[in-house]
């Protein structure tokens, strides 16, 4: 995946390009049920490739919020996770850029808890994460407040991740994600989890990133929320891009599609 600097003189007016992007798995199945019937002893094992993701191309100008819409199953996260740079693609290619055409710094929320070390506590993690991703000790002294204050995690704070609740997890992960300057930052259903209160809070939080110019992607089965906060939403269906629009266009014809499945 390249995801180097770009020529300085070259344009770059998207944040994300993604070209041709396959990703198949590996999947092993074991055919117990079979054996058993067959009346053979011990379990057969084979492997079959699956594909996730199926030549996806696409592109993100900056500053565009977009949701990833779809059935379970689809290769949303695969995708998400490619972006972020935790699954290595098969094959095809990926560009995530900042303005300046350097390297996008990025902010990730994809599953809750991840990336964190469960035997620190919260205010540990925070400075772990921040030192992680290029942040100065003054950078990470100055946000650490404002990281803590956003989350009201309070006290629990000093305590041990490991005894957390999801909605805690998720006060931190995303009280982080966006207090640390990034230029793209990628969400993956997790808002689900949080309270809603809370939830209020950062799709206050993610219209005020909006407004500074950031890009976002987010992966999310609350249509309301899309409707709410996408200019653009991407529907996929089996590992490849069913539709690609505005909202209203994109969210009628999933609608009207989960209302035939279900019918
Ligand atoms: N590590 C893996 N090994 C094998 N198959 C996988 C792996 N990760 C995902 N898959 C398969 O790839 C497909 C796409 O999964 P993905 O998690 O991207 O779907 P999704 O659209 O995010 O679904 P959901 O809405 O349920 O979160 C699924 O069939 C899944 O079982
Ligand atoms: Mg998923």
């Amino acid at each position: 995946m390249d995801t180097g600097n770009m020529n300085a003189n070259a344009p770059c007016p998207y944040a994300i390009e993604v070209e041709n992007l396959t990703k198949r798995f590996r999947v092993r199945h074991m055919e117990t049920l079979k054996s058993t019937l067959l009346g053979l002893r011990g379990r057969r094992e084979h492997v079959e490739p699956f594909t996730a993701l199926d030549n996806v191309s696409f592109t993100i100008p900056h500053g565009q919020t977009v949701a990833v819409i779809g059935r379970n199953g689809s290769g949303k996260s695969t995708l998400l996770g490619i972006l972020a740079r935790i699954y290595v693609p098969t094959s095809g290619i990926v560009h995530l850029w900042n303005t300046r055409c350097q390297r996008a710094r990025l902010a990730t929320l994809l599953e809750l808890g991840a990336g964190f070390h469960h035997e620190l506590t919260g205010l540990e993690n925070i400075q772990f994460f921040a030192a992680m991703l290029g942040m100065s000790e003054k950078e990470i002294d100055a946000r650490t407040p404002q990281i803590v204050a956003f989350s009201e995690l309070g006290d629990k704070i000093d305590t041990q991740l490991r005894t957390w609740n999801d909605g805690a997890k998720l006060r931190l992960g995303f009280s982080i994600a966006v207090h640390t300057d990034p230029d793209i930052l990628l969400i993956d259903e997790v808002l689900a989890v949080g309270d809603e209160a809370f939830q209020q809070k950062c799709y206050r939080l993610i219209a005020s990133l909006q407004a500074q110019g950031k890009t976002i992607l987010f992966v999310s089965h609350d249509l309301l929320a899309v409707e709410r906060v996408a200019e653009r939403v991407l529907w996929m269906h089996r590992g490849v891009i069913r539709m690609d629009g505005d909202p209203r266009t994109v969210l009628d014809a999933y609608r009207a599609f989960s209302a035939e499945q279900g019918g």
